[in-house]
């Protein structure tokens, strides 16, 4: 098949797979969720990945129905059932479960755990050639103290509003300011901007999502000779940058080449995140490639 969904152990596909009109998910958005994609066929971070699963969770009290270990087989068997060539898009949703139409956590049923994967979409090598266009969202990222970003929330309201705005103005993203302002993030990636050679991030204490991927660029930093630290970012600085890029686990590290329709630099992707987005698929296909050689 080509998208295959597992549903609290159950296989399916994107026709037979349901989950019921009463689970909290469905009702009130009450989950959490992962998005993870394949190098080499080997889900890439699945540990940190699954980390930050259980940090969401336990962030609106959800206990996790199984270990790592089960996870990572749940994972396997549901990639087993794609058979289209290519790598894989996972997507791992918790949620609280089916229940009554209250908020109440007590007898609360077991939560539904669902699996979904499906044949990865590859950003298209014109995309990355040229980069991608953004909008500054009139959307406010969520309030870290309504509903923290660091939680990665089957809510994703704040997200495709902001999303929808990005949409109306032909743009790929959209870039949201916190409560004070500052730079916060994409509504579905992490934003750096590049000045003097280094790359500059809003620390997770501006009411982030603590993306996977922008911490791993940490490390792609320190491999490609490339300073990449925390600092806090004002909308004033888009118009002072070198280069802007953004980071997700499907868009991996990709350079944002046009603000509002106005060209970044020179409107093409800078050196800086040539250089991190290089290292960060070399670095990405050699972990893999060494775990599936672990695994033959
Ligand atoms: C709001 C938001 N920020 C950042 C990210 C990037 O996170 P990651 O690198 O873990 O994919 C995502 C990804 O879905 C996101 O939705």
């Amino acid at each position: 098949m080509q998208i295959a969904i597992d549903v609290n152990g159950r296989l399916g596909d994107a026709q037979t797979a349901s989950v019921p009109v009463l689970d909290r998910g469905f009702l009130f958005g009450e989950g959490v969720y992962e998005t993870l994609r394949t190098y080499h066929r080997q889900p890439f971070l699945l540990d940190r990945h699954l980390a930050r699963l259980r940090t969401s969770a336990e962030r609106i009290a959800l206990e996790p129905p199984l270990d790592d270990t089960a996870f990572a087989a749940r994972i396997e068997s549901t990639m087993r059932a794609v058979d289209a060539p290519g790598e894989r898009s996972i997507r791992l949703l918790l949620t609280r479960g089916t229940g009554g139409l209250g908020y109440d956590l007590a007898n609360c049923p077991p939560p539904t755990v669902v699996i979904i994967v499906r044949p990865h979409p590859e950003t298209p090598a014109d995309v990355v050639a040229d980069g991608i266009g953004i909008v500054q969202s009139s959307v406010m990222r969520n309030h870290p103290q309504a509903l923290s970003p660091r939680i990665k929330s089957n809510n994703l309201l704040n997200n495709a509003l902001a999303m929808q705005e990005a949409h109306r103005a032909g743009a790929a993203e959209a870039l949201m300011c916190n409560h004070r302002g500052e730079l916060a993030e994409c509504a579905q990636s992490n934003f750096f901007l590049v000045c003097g050679g280094a790359a500059l991030t809003p620390p997770v204490e501006a009411g982030i999502l603590e993306g996977v991927t922008r911490n791993f660029v940490f490390e792609v930093g320190a491999s490609a000779g490339v300073p990449v630290r925390e600092e806090t970012l004002r909308p004033a600085d888009l118009a002072t940058a070198d280069e802007l890029f953004v980071t997700s686990t499907t868009r991996e590290v990709l350079a944002v080449t046009r603000v509002d329709r106005h060209p970044v630099g020179d409107g093409r992707p800078g050196p800086v995140t040539r250089a991190l987005a290089g290292e960060f698929r070399r670095l990405a296909r050699e972990m893999s490639a060494s775990v599936a050689d672990a695994l033959d």
